[in-house]
């Protein structure tokens, strides 16, 4: 059995959730199961669950736990409310880039609200179900992508990725890594190169576990090397996740993608981006106004556990970078490939939601 029908990355069990812990892997694979608001926020925060589409549900599934603890303490419907909202808030505070997390956590906000009766369980009962909807959907939408995606793969292509948008970064299946699988069931020929993507190794970690263990031919190249490979040839396209995606088109995803953009382009090659409706940000112009996480110095100055510089050394850590729009050939989303001009393309697409 593939490797991403195996098991979700993140599933509802009824009065907790279970999620893959991905800092782990690969040297060991576990999951954890959760049954508090505040350790699914905290597991945000270091990454056991990372990606966009991932942090979606898991704050989806916070918020319903925030409410399951909630119920046992208050009996008044307007004061559990604004509990709760006061959670689904922190929780939405854990990263502040994949819009994902915010979209997801203010659905269930929603549903709880636009629940009509006046009994405190019914709310709890109307958030388990929305969760496990948000949860099930998250793959039907990335075999979607999937198949829109498998369609701009060239035959043999060889296809770079950067960082992991991948079963792990979703439910299952993945956005960009979704395109690989679909387009490897119709030609199983074609490569992936990926980027190891420092400073967290996402690439190296868990795009490269992924997809060997589904069988998938992947080479790990190092982030400076693409440029090396694009001119000689040796990449035909370049298919990335996105965290944000404005409604100009700008996207934001880990940091090193706005770089692979450009190498791209300077070599005719196409670069997509893959992402589900969800990761566009209509309320934002442009990329300019993409909060961008900054994460601890650690993650620069160490690899596992060990430092690999001078202590008293500065660090910078931006998690995400912009791509400008005019470096995308096209959005794959689940209702189809946009296309510049993607005000347009995107504000249409956005109807269809
Ligand atoms: O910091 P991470 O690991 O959460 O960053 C993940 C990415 O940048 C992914 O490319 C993006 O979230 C899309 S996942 C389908």
């Amino acid at each position: 059995m593939p490797f991403e029908s195996k098991i979700k990355t993140i599933e509802w069990l009824g009065e907790s959730v279970k999620m893959i812990d991905q800092t782990k892997i690969p040297y060991s694979f576990e999951t954890i199961e959760l049954t508090k608001c505040e350790e699914v926020a905290e597991a945000i925060k270091v990454m056991i669950v990372r990606g966009a589409p991932a942090i979606g549900i898991a704050g989806a599934h916070g918020v319903t736990l925030a409410a399951i603890e909630l119920s046992k303490k208050e009996k008044d419907k307007k004061t559990f409310l604004l509990k709760l909202k006061e959670r689904a808030e922190f929780l939405k505070s854990t990263r502040p880039t994949a819009v994902n997390l915010m979209w997801a956590v203010d659905k269930q906000i929603e549903a709880a609200e636009s629940y009509g009766g006046d009994d405190i369980d019914g709310v709890v009962e109307v958030l388990k179900k929305n969760g496990v909807m948000l949860e099930n959907q998250d793959v039907e939408i990335n075999k979607k992508i999937g198949d829109f995606g498998a369609a701009i793969i060239p035959e043999g292509a060889t296809i770079l990725t950067h960082c992991n948008a991948g079963a792990l970064a979703t439910v299952g299946y993945g956005t960009a890594l979704g395109v690989v699988r679909s387009a490897y069931a119709k030609d199983n020929t074609i490569r992936v190169f990926a980027d190891e993507t420092r400073p967290r190794q996402q690439g190296a970690r868990l795009t490269t576990f992924e997809l060997i263990e589904d069988g998938i031919p992947t080479t790990l190249i190092t982030d400076g090397m693409c440029g090396y490979f694009m001119k000689n040839h040796m990449i035909d396209v370049v298919v990335v996740g996105a965290d944000r995606i404005a409604a100009n088109g700008d996207t934001a995803n880990k940091i090193g993608t706005y770089t692979v953009a450009l190498v791209a382009k300077a070599h005719n090659i196409p670069f997509y981006i893959a992402a589900p409706l969800s990761t566009i940000d209509i309320s934002i112009k442009n990329g300019d106004e993409i909060p961008i996480e900054e994460r601890g110095r650690e993650e620069v100055t160490h690899i596992n556990g060990k430092t690999i510089c001078h202590p008293d050394v500065n660090i910078i850590n931006p998690a995400f970078d912009v791509t400008p729009n005019e470096y995308i050939s096209g959005i794959i989303t689940e209702v189809g490939i946009l296309r510049p001009d993607y005000k347009n393309s995107i504000a249409d697409a956005m109807k269809k939601m």
